[in-house]
């Protein structure tokens, strides 16, 4: 496990629910990705280390139905989510890649790209990166690193908890080892070992090699940070530093449903800590919204009854008032929209009639409704990322 430093020593209940959130999201996008919606071959991977399968034999659905299957409109809405962020994501990578300014200038010489790399200060081959708060077990930054995508260092960070699950989790398993660690993870691979207890071995010793204070480096290109958000608020900045991130590269910062289980005074920090700190920034957050209607106080009585603590959700109730956190913190640019509004506009008409081919959805209606409770928001600061809003 991870060498501990100081934090995350004693996890409430409530936030015992809030770590649940991950596994369920994960068999969420099992679920839509094993039907067709989109195609993650590690996410499939991920799964069948089974992190979630205990979680999903205790917590999710009732024995008779298969709990790893969810219905077409939760199948709908998470493809919508994935797929939204992904087109802003995307956004983000093609605005800060090297070889997209290249290609303007198809002859660029090797030596002068070389020289824009090697003259970022403490860069050692970044020079764009993203950061996932809250990036539980999801695997869209091994997608990002599949696509390859060069000079880019992501860096995760959960819970401690949360973290140590996805190393040994993505260290087991072969496609995702070797996406991360290459020639190292071939050569140490425990698939071709003996016996499981040499597996076993094997495994201890690359978790062993990967670890460092509260985390895990994953090889160039992904690091996994194991912190509470809460406790770490103005120093995240330097602890991310300790680990590699640097501060003057264009950053793009994920929240995927993550702020709304975070109090209105942290959330407020975290944000302003990063625009204070950072010259080219991008956020980009997925949260829940309007919890003061009818169908938004349904949502928070069965949260509330599942034992779930969503101060987000209740302290920045309106789609201003989630423009307001960012531009009061720093933030210049801000757009927000509801999931709903995301979902017509950012998925074209063909990628639409796919997904209906898939699984007939009958209930338009409560779609519609559950997604104008979700929004999709970017806020950037900096001229380097100003296109993204
Ligand atoms: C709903 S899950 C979303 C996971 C991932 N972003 C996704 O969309 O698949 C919320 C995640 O936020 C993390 N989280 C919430 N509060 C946190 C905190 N105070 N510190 C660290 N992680 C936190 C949870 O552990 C969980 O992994």
């Amino acid at each position: 496990m991870a060498e501990h430093d100081d934090d995350d020593d004693y996890l409430s209940v409530g936030d015992e629910r809030t770590i649940y959130t991950a596994s369920d999201a994960l068999v969420c996008k099992y679920s839509a990705s094993s039907l067709g919606y989109y195609n993650d071959k590690y996410l499939h991977s991920l799964f069948a280390k089974s992190i979630v399968k205990a979680n999903t034999n205790s917590m999710v659905g009732a024995p008779s139905i298969n709990p790893l299957r969810k219905p077409p409109i939760i199948n709908r809405g998470y493809y919508g989510r994935v797929k939204c962020i992904d087109v802003v994501l995307s956004k983000f990578l093609s605005t800060t890649s090297l070889n997209t300014s290249a290609a303007s200038i198809p002859s660029i010489p090797t030596d002068i790209a070389d020289k824009l790399i090697t003259d970022i200060p403490d860069s050692a081959s970044a020079y764009r990166q993203i950061v996932s708060l809250g990036g539980g077990f999801d695997t869209l930054s091994l997608r990002i690193i599949a696509e390859n995508n060069p000079g880019l260092h992501i860096y995760e960070v959960d819970f401690e908890e949360v973290i140590n699950k996805k190393a040994v989790a993505l260290l087991s398993e072969s496609t995702c080892r070797h996406l991360l660690l290459g020639n190292h993870g071939n050569n140490t691979t425990p698939a071709t070992s003996p016996g499981i207890k040499d597996n076993r071995q094997i495994l201890t010793k690359i978790l062993h090699d990967c670890t460092i204070t509260n985390g895990y480096n994953l090889g160039p290109n992904l690091t996994l940070f194991g912190s509470d958000l809460r406790n770490n608020t103005n120093d995240i900045i330097n602890k991310l530093t300790s680990i590699g991130f640097n501060p003057s590269l264009p950053t793009l910062i994920l929240t995927e449903c993550v702020l709304v289980y975070i109090e209105k005074a942290v959330t407020e920090q975290l944000i302003n800590t990063f625009a204070s700190s950072l010259p080219n920034v991008a956020w980009v957050t997925y949260d829940m919204v309007n919890p003061t209607d009818s169908f938004g106080k349904t949502m928070c009585r069965n949260l509330r009854d599942a034992g779930f603590n969503i101060p987000g959700f209740l302290e920045y109730p309106t789609i201003e008032s989630q423009i307001q956190r960012f531009q009061s913190n720093k933030f210049e640019k801000v757009n927000t929209m509801s999931m709903l509004a995301a979902y017509q506009r950012l998925l074209t008409s063909d990628d639409k009639m796919r997904i209906a081919r898939i699984e007939h959805l009958d209930e338009i209606e409560e779609f519609e409704l559950i997604m104008s409770h979700y929004t999709l928001t970017t806020a950037v600061k900096g001229s380097v990322l100003s296109g993204l809003v």
